[in-house]
C-alpha cells in the first residue's frame, strides 16, 4: 500500500461553518492561495449549493488557485451537484464531494427515507458527478454510527458507481481510536471492491479525540486525511492539519513511512493568517502553532533547553515557521535563563553581578507575571 497520506483541507467549507468563522470570497481565496503554498493536496473550497456567496468564492478558488484539487461539498442530490459543477468548472483539477447519512437515528428522523432508498440515493448521486469529473468523492455522513453491514454495503454501491475517495466521518465526534480502527480495518477487509478507491477519515473533536482516531485511522489503511487549520469546524472543531502532520512528521519510529507532502515550515504563517482573516485566536497552549508551543519559563525546562533543545523540545520551532524558541522570564525561570537573557542583551556580567540582579529579579518576578526586558535594565543599575 502507497505511504502518502493526502491532505484534504476543510478549513473553507466545514471550518467556514462555525459560528464566528465565516469569510468573504476575497479572504476564502487569500486563504485558499496559502494552503496551496503549505502543499495541500485538496482545498474543499465550500458547498456550492448553500448560498450565492459559497458558489461564488467556490468558483474564484477554482479560477485562480493552481496545484490542489478544488472541491465542492454537495448534498446527494442532482440539483446540488449540478451547482458543484458549475462552480468547480474552471478549476485545473476538480472533485465533487457528494454524501449521504448513513446511521439510523439521521435515515430515520433527518432524511425520513428507507435505508434502501438511501443505498439507491447514494448510487445515482455519484454516476451523475462522474458526468462532471472522474475524481469524486462519496461520504457516509454519520459513519460511526451505522451498522457496519449497510456500511460495506453502501461503500461498494458507491465504488461501483464510480467514487475514487471514500470518506468515513465521524460526523459527531463520537468514536474512539481503537473502535475508529477496527471500523477502517473492518472497511478494508469487508469491502470486496474497497482497493479501487481512497478510504478517507474526516473526524470531529466532541470528545477531543479527533487528531487520535485519524492517526489510528492512517496506520489502519486510510490515505486520505480530512482536517482543518487550527482545527476549527461544527462545534468542537474537526482535526487540526497541524497537529496530524506534525505527528506523522516527529513520531516516525511509530507510523513508519507514512508521510504528507505539506511544506510544515508554512504552517505557523498558515495558522496565523486564518487567525487574522477571521479575528479568532488560538489557546496559548495549542499544540504546534500556540504561542506557548516553544516557550519555556521554568527553570529546569530552560536550563535544559539552553542545553540541548531537544531536551524538552520534540520538534523545532524553525520546522513549522516558528518565530523561535521563547525563553520567558518568570517567577518559576533560574539563573541559567537569567544569565542567557543577559548575555543576549548585551551584558557581559560578573557571577557576583548575576547574582546580585538574579536576587532582585526573583523579587520582581513574584509580583509579575513576565519579567521584559526593560525590568531587567532597570535591575541592573
Ligand atoms: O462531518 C461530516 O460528516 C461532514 C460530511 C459532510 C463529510 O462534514
Ligand atoms: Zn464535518
Amino acid at each position: 500500500m502507497n505511504n502518502r497520506v493526502y491532505i484534504f483541507d476543510t478549513t473553507l467549507r466545514d471550518g467556514e461553518q462555525a459560528p464566528g468563522f465565516s469569510m468573504t470570497a476575497e479572504e476564502k481565496l487569500q486563504m485558499a492561495l496559502q494552503l496551496a503554498k503549505l502543499g495541500v493536496d485538496v482545498i474543499e473550497a465550500g458547498f456550492a449549493a448553500a448560498s450565492k456567496g459559497d458558489f461564488e468564492a467556490v468558483r474564484l478558488i477554482a479560477e485562480e488557485v493552481k496545484g490542489p484539487v478544488i472541491c465542492s461539498l454537495a448534498r446527494a442530490l442532482e440539483k446540488d451537484i449540478e451547482l458543484a459543477a458549475q462552480a468547480l468548472e474552471p478549476a485545473e483539477r476538480k472533485r465533487i464531494h457528494t454524501f449521504i447519512a448513513t446511521s439510523e437515528i439521521h435515515m430515520k428522523y433527518k432524511l425520513k427515507m428507507q435505508p434502501e432508498d438511501v443505498l439507491e440515493r447514494a448510487s445515482r448521486a455519484v454516476a451523475f458527478a462522474r458526468n462532471f469529473t472522474d475524481d469524486v468523492e462519496f461520504s457516509c455522513e454519520d459513519a460511526t454510527r451505522s451498522q457496519r453491514e449497510f456500511l460495506y454495503r453502501i461503500i461498494e454501491r458507491a465504488i461501483k458507481a464510480g467514487a475514487t475517495v471514500i470518506n468515513i466521518p465521524d460526523t459527531v465526534g463520537y468514536a474512539v481510536p481503537e473502535e475508529f480502527a477496527k471500523l477502517i480495518e473492518d472497511i478494508m477487509n469487508n469491502v470486496p471492491n474497497i482497493d479501487k478507491a481512497i478510504v478517507s477519515v474526516h473526524c470531529h473533536d466532541d470528545l477531543g479525540m479527533a487528531v487520535a482516531n485519524s492517526l489510528m485511522a492512517v496506520k489502519h489503511g486510510a490515505r486520505q486525511v480530512e482536517c482543518t487549520i487550527n482545527g476549527i469546524g461544527e462545534r468542537a472543531g474537526n482535526a487540526a492539519m497541524e497537529e496530524i502532520v506534525m505527528a506523522l512528521k516527529v513520531r516516525k519510529d511509530f507510523f513508519g513511512e507514512l508521510y504528507t507532502n505539506i511544506n510544515t515550515k508554512e504552517l505557523y504563517k498558515t495558522s496565523r493568517l486564518l487567525c487574522r482573516i477571521t479575528g479568532s485566536f488560538v489557546p496559548p497552549n495549542k499544540a504546534v502553532v500556540g504561542d506557548n508551543a516553544f516557550a519555556h519559563e521554568s527553570g529546569i525546562h530552560q536550563h535544559g533547553v539552553l542545553s540541548h533543545p531537544l531536551t524538552y523540545e520534540i520538534m523545532s520551532p524553525e520546522d513549522v515557521g516558528f518565530p523561535a524558541t521563547r525563553i520567558v522570564l518568570g517567577k518559576h525561570s533560574g539563573r541559567h535563563a537569567l544569565k542567557s537573557k543577559l548575555k543576549d542583551m548585551g551584558y557581559e556580567l560578573s557571577e557576583v553581578e548575576i547574582d546580585r540582579i538574579f536576587e532582585k529579579f526573583k523579587a520582581l518576578a513574584d509580583k509579575k507575571k513576565e519579567v521584559y526586558e526593560e525590568d531587567l535594565e532597570a535591575l541592573i543599575y
